[in-house]
């Protein structure tokens, strides 16, 4: 069972500057919250509880000032510092001594899900106990993203970066699920072209093993990665559209933890304290008066 989360919420945000020159993206509104809260909800949801946060150099205080520890919503937030934009397994490196022995879930901060039954989907994921999981997603443009293709039984046959020649439309998403592995292959992986070490290439590592399994959001399920401005607009419109017509938001961090049981009725007030009057906080006391019946 994997009970440790990785969030990689640092990187340049080159191609949101000049929005990203003072600002991390993470820190910037889907709507009506921080970014990285989207990523940290899905964690949450698939049951982690203990999680480090890797941001860029110097810019801890920033997140802090949201979320100091994890207390608030009953759970563990480390930071982390990340030198250099040195390609995603980099994470296992800066989290060799927070992962230890065991397995972890990594997702890229900038990464949107949203499903049906996406809950059951990840609590499936991080039963893992050996190899590697991937989400993988249908898109229109295949030759953008790390492609897979995949056989009867779910198993990963071949996995491309951005392929120039057409295999498949199964984009490789932002979420991930390894066994301890990944801390050693990563170890041992080059930097590419660009400079970075890729995710590509540690997830070939588990493939030549045949350790590397695919999940799936479903057909109405949406994962939408915010890092152009046209995909963050985007997303904001989404998640404006399915809050008002439901009246129910998408990645309340505080609705979460009550769900798991996590943190009280009391953990909520304070939470509506600590927010001040707005919108989000209007949302967590109608969940105050929800947990009373
Ligand atoms: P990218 O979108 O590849 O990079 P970026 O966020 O710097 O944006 P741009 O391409 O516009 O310059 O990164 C995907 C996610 O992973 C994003 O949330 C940032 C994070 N990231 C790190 O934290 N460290 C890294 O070394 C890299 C490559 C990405």
């Amino acid at each position: 069972m994997i009970k440790k989360g990785i969030i990689l919420a640092g990187g340049i945000g080159s191609r949101m500057s000049p929005l990203t020159k003072a600002v991390n993206k993470h820190l910037l509104p889907i709507y009506d919250k921080p970014v990285f809260f989207y990523p940290l909800s899905v964690l949450m949801l698939s049951g982690i509880k203990d999680i480090l946060i890797i941001v860029n150099k110097n810019q801890q205080n920033q997140f802090k000032k949201i979320l100091p520890n994890g207390k608030n919503l009953g759970i563990k937030i480390a930071y982390a510092e990340q030198k250099k934009p040195r390609g995603l397994p980099d994470a296992f490196l800066i989290a060799e001594k927070f992962i230890g022995k065991e397995n972890v879930a990594l997702i890229l901060g900038d990464n949107f899900f949203y499903a049906q039954s996406l809950t059951k989907k990840l609590k499936e994921c991080v039963k893992l106990s050996k190899g590697a999981t991937v989400i993988l997603h249908p898109v229109g443009n295949p030759s953008s993203y790390g492609v897979a293709s995949i056989n009867k039984k779910n198993k990963i046959t071949k996995i491309i970066e951005k392929p120039k020649k057409f295999f498949s439309n199964l984009a490789v998403t932002g979420l991930y699920f390894f066994d301890n592995k990944a801390i050693a292959f990563s170890k041992k992986l080059k930097p590419s072209r660009r400079n970075e070490i890729e995710i590509v290439d540690l997830l070939n590592k588990y493939k030549k093993n045949n350790k590397l399994t695919a999940q799936f959001l479903g057909r109405g399920g949406a994962w939408l990665d915010t890092g152009s401005i046209k995909d963050f607009y985007d997303t904001s419109a989404f998640v404006s559209a399915l809050e008002n017509r439901q009246g129910l938001k998408i990645a309340c961090l505080e609705e979460i933890a009550l769900n798991n049981k996590w943190i009280t009725r009391k953990n909520v007030e304070a939470a509506i304290k600590f927010y001040g009057k707005c919108n989000y906080s209007e949302y967590l006391s109608t969940l105050t008066k929800k947990s009373s019946k």
